[in-house]
């Protein structure tokens, strides 16, 4: 079966933020549209929620923070996942500096892809961005490698585009390409000091030796003499908003049928996955797009 909401949107895919912790204070972080602070998540609800939502035919799990590695039992909550639904297939998106020493358990528990954040080789820029301490700079670089080395794939590179890293686009386009990784350039949503993304583009398309796009957002990618690069921008709200086909578990234990939206959330209070079914029905039939098409003032 395959769940579809009000507005013929497939849903496909859960997105579950583990922790609202995190190691690092990026300078554009949006914390996942969610209100900072409250309960974390238990492991067995999470289990709980990926059964309920497999049996309704998700099949995808995308595991988010905060940084997800805060959590010490993100292993056992993976094998976990795959126990209950198998086919089920799990990611993680994580800022890598507690990766290296995790990556190979992480892979053993049934994870299989992963997107590292990094917007800089520079060390001191790095920091800057970041607010990341000296050292983890090195660690997410051993994360990327270890990542790699324990069958992760595709593993991806997370780059905001902003004023300050985007003169480091061509040299990430040749770490990528030396690593096997794809890199995602990646627009900054919100207020910031944002990079020139379309003019990194048109450089992109004059060198690329090809080009595909992808249905989703009508993301296009690259190909530069071995390297691959993803551009990850919104074309424009409404289309972003008809294209989104995954249901949000926040890090309290909230179904968020929309990323934009806090007044529509569903408190999931149990660990009975039949009721649990219910509530993800209950959210999904509460998913409707942000964004419509036909809005004048786009929104609301
Ligand atoms: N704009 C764009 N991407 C963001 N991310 C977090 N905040 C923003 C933002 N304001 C994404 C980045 C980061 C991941 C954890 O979330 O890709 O790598
Ligand atoms: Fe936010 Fe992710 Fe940066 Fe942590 S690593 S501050 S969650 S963007």
């Amino acid at each position: 079966m395959v769940l579809i909401d009000p507005y013929g949107r497939k849903v496909t895919g859960l997105r579950i933020s583990v922790t609202s912790r995190c190691n690092l204070r990026c300078i554009y972080c949006h914390h996942e549209g969610e209100v900072a602070g409250g309960r974390e998540i238990s492991r067995e609800m999470a289990v709980n929620v990926v059964n309920a939502a497999s049996r309704l035919g998700m099949r995808s799990v995308k595991i988010t923070g905060g940084e997800p590695l805060m959590r010490r039992d993100l292993e056992e909550m993976i094998a976990g996942f795959k126990e209950v639904a198998p086919g089920v297939e799990i990611s993680i998106t994580t800022n890598g500096v507690y990766l290296k020493e995790r990556a190979e358990r992480l892979a053993a528990a049934g994870l299989s892809r992963a997107n590292i954040s990094l917007d800089s080789l520079d060390p001191e820029r790095y920091r800057s961005i970041t607010g990341a301490r000296e050292g983890d700079l090195e660690r997410v670089l051993d994360g990327i490698e270890a990542a790699m080395l324990s069958g992760l794939r595709p593993v991806k590179l997370n780059m905001v585009v902003l004023k300050e890293n985007e003169r480091e686009i061509p040299e990430m386009i040749e770490f990528s390409r030396k690593s096997g990784v794809t890199l995602q350039l990646i627009e900054l949503l919100g207020e910031g000091p944002k990079g020139d993304l379309e003019s990194v583009e048109r450089l992109l398309e004059a060198q690329a030796d090809g080009v595909l796009t992808r249905e989703l957002h009508r993301r296009r990618k690259y190909f530069l003499n071995g390297a691959v690069v993803e551009i990850v921008r919104p074309i424009d709200n409404t289309e972003f908003c008809a294209h989104c086909n995954r249901l949000r578990v926040t890090s309290d234990g909230k179904l968020k049928p929309c990323l934009l939206r806090n007044d529509n959330l569903l408190e999931i209070g149990s660990t009975d996955p039949d009721e649990i079914e219910r509530l993800i029905l209950e959210a999904v039939r509460r998913r409707e797009p942000f964004f419509r098409c036909g809005d004048a003032d786009a929104g609301r």
